[in-house]
């Protein structure tokens, strides 16, 4: 039996053990002020602390070579956030909101006396980007406190107002706050009123260890009690010490906690409104209640709270309290609109599962093409598929030309856009349930899309959504994808026919330059020479559509091209010149056709046939990242759906 791993961790234990040990600080007010001479920032506000903390991470602006950046953000070189952008897809927009909150909140402005309030549909990403948020303080570095503060009070407070001008002339900051009635107490108490001799001590962050961050989950009317944001008096210390006694206080709501940090609320509008009242306060006067009659209490913290449509539309339609509405910073985050960018939240979170199956290729791409297709709204000037590609910065080609839609006509027509539609959640069910369904722990296009109708047909309940988001997957995903797999399939066979594709290349370009300079092409076996094959060459170009006089210039430009790359040592072969590439893959998805019918169809395969059908599925799984059960799974679609006998 080897011990190898266990050792290996024990000898990673202790090294983080050493490393962990580094010694706290732990000193009195008057070396705290030594340090905050060395270094301001140790005493940041809140908001500053975070702002600091996410863009120390990195800020990159997006390469103006990025095609999401020319395609879908008008070529505007959008700042991102290196602290969000492995972990949130698609989204750029509301961080870039989120940011510039946090940024005005940090230089004091207007923003830093409102709350945040992340506004979107179900499973948009709002409580995952909070945690994601509240782990930035977790790694923030110190947290510099009165020593047994149970809020953890800054110790600049200590400084009496009579001297802070002084203060200010001397360090260049202002201090903002009084202490807390604990410390207060504390101070006159044990100390005598020497508060360059109160201890500070050095902390940090901690989401578990409710240090710097509070939550308040939602409460219905009857547990709601304000405890749960301010504290409360402690009864069983009530004998102990005169009414009023701090010491018979428990600051242990989440103000309390969350001073210095972050305060949460959790579906905030699921809340009494007396409740929102104390949120707005701690807000606006930078002071929470205390409980039982003590004065208010200094808070500092950035005020965070999420909750989805359907609840702030009940609130709005409910009350007319304009006092909470325009202390509100709303920012929108509604689902993910690209395809590519949700696919990435798909793997993301299969990632962060146990998952095991085998995900065919593009079946998350189906998966996403869905979901994007549930959440646009509809376009007077395009069809769903062409919005959803568009949205995607994709080129939408049809009949041989480019279509010229701007994005921002589309954007212009519709408000609010990706509030509504399936879920990140509803597609992730789906795939489990596809893969539950399976004999082989696997997920295909075919499956998902089976799983997905059967999940609209279960959960969706407004007729008129059903049959648009069935009305999808039965007809434009099933078409999208036929599409995508007649073009695998047949690369499949081409890459198995490489050779054939590489000789009508050479063939092409033998008898393109030969019309081109009006010579010879020499027969390779019988060194015969003959005219240009004209009969031939047309019959790749009509592939991509070039016809009549377009030919020559075609023919000409294809001779200049390949034989300046010849000219500078460059290897050349039938994947070097795009359009080219493209008519030979056309000319032998047309003869592959036929055969590709045959091949497929397992009853009527012979000998030769079953050669080149196992040769097929291996380049499916070489090449395409298949299986051998999802390979055959698709090529078995392919011959019942694709190919049909006429
Ligand atoms: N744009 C996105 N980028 C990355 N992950 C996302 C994105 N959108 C959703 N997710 C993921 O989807 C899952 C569900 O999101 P989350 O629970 O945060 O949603 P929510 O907006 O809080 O929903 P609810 O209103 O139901 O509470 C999370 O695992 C989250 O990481
Ligand atoms: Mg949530």
């Amino acid at each position: 039996m080897s011990k190898s791993k266990t050792n290996k961790f024990l000898e990673i234990a202790e090294k983080h053990k050493k490393n962990s040990k580094r010694e706290k600080f732990s000193g009195v007010f008057s070396e705290y002020l030594e340090m905050i001479e060395e270094d301001k920032k140790i005493a940041m506000l809140a908001h500053k602390r975070l702002y600091t903390t996410i863009t120390g991470e990195g800020i990159t602006r997006m390469s103006e070579e990025d095609s999401r950046c020319s395609n879908l953000f008008g070529g505007e070189a959008l700042k991102t956030y290196d602290y969000f952008q492995s972990k949130f897809f698609g989204m750029e927009r509301s961080l870039a909101k989120i940011m510039r909150y946090l940024h005005s909140a940090s230089m004091k402005g207007e923003e830093s006396k409102q709350v945040l309030l992340l506004l979107g549909p179900v499973g948009a990403g709002k409580s995952a980007l909070v945690e994601h948020i509240k782990r930035a303080l977790e790694n923030s570095g110190a947290l510099y406190a009165l020593d047994g503060c149970p809020i953890n009070e800054e110790p600049l407070h200590l400084v009496p107002r009579s001297l802070r001008d002084k203060f200010q002339e001397l360090y260049g900051m202002k201090i903002e706050g009084d202490l807390c009635p604990v410390c207060r107490h504390r101070l006159l108490e044990e100390f005598g009123g020497d508060y360059m001799n109160f201890p500070v001590s050095e902390k940090s962050f901690s989401i578990r260890g409710r240090r710097g961050i509070g939550v308040v989950p939602p409460m219905d009317a009857n547990t709601q009690d304000t405890s749960i944001l301010v504290g409360s008096e402690d009864i069983s210390k009530l004998d102990l010490y005169p009414e009023d006694d701090p010491r018979a206080l428990s600051l242990n709501g989440a103000f309390n906690v969350g001073n210095r940090g972050i305060v949460e609320f959790v579906e905030v509008f699921k809340n009494e409104i007396e409740f929102l009242h104390t949120m707005i306060t701690a807000t606006q006067e930078k002071a929470v209640p205390s409980p039982g009659k003590g004065a208010m209490i200094y808070f500092d913290g950035v005020i965070l709270a999420h909750c989805n449509e359907a609840e702030w539309i009940k609130f709005k339609s409910e009350n007319t309290n304009e006092a909470i509405l325009d202390r509100i910073v709303r920012v929108n985050v509604p689902y993910c609109l690209e395809v590519s960018e949700e696919q990435k939240i798909y793997k993301k979170m299969l990632d962060e599962s146990d998952f095991d199956a085998h995900i065919a290729p593009h079946t998350l791409e189906v998966a996403a093409m869905f979901s994007v297709l549930t959440r646009l709204k509809p376009s007077n000037k395009v069809d769903p598929m062409t919005k959803m590609k568009i949205y995607n910065g994709q080129e939408v080609v049809e009949k041989g030309y480019i279509k010229k839609i701007d994005i921002d006509d589309l954007r212009d027509e519709v408000r609010d856009e990706g509030m509504t539609g399936i879920s990140t959640r509803f597609i992730m069910k789906s795939i489990d349930a596809a893969v539950a369904d399976s004999e082989n722990n696997m997920v295909t296009p075919i499956s998902i899309r089976d799983a997905l109708v059967k999940q609209v047909k279960e959960q969706v309940v407004v007729e008129e959504l059903r049959e648009r988001y069935l009305s999808f997957l039965q007809k434009e995903l099933h078409d999208e994808y036929l599409n995508i797999l007649e073009t695998e399939i047949t690369k499949a066979f081409v890459s198995a026919y490489q050779e054939q594709a590489e000789s009508l290349f050479n063939n092409y370009l033998d008898h393109a330059e030969a019309y081109v300079n009006g010579s010879k092409v020499k027969d390779k076996v019988t060194n015969e020479e003959m005219q240009a094959d004209e009969d031939f060459l047309c019959s790749i170009e009509e592939q991509i559509g070039i016809v009549g006089s377009a030919r020559e210039n075609f023919r000409a430009d294809i001779t200049a091209y390949m034989f300046a790359k010849l000219r500078k040592g460059e290897q050349i072969d039938w994947n070097s010149y795009g359009p080219l590439k493209e008519a030979i893959e056309n000319k032998l998805l047309a003869s592959v056709r036929d055969i590709s019918r045959i091949v497929t169809k397992s009853k009527s395969r012979d000998k030769k046939q079953q050669g080149k059908y196992n040769e097929m599925i291996k380049t499916l799984m070489e090449e395409y990242g298949y299986d051998e059960a999802s390979a055959t799974e698709v090529i078995k679609y392919a011959s019942n759906n694709l190919w049909r006998d006429s």
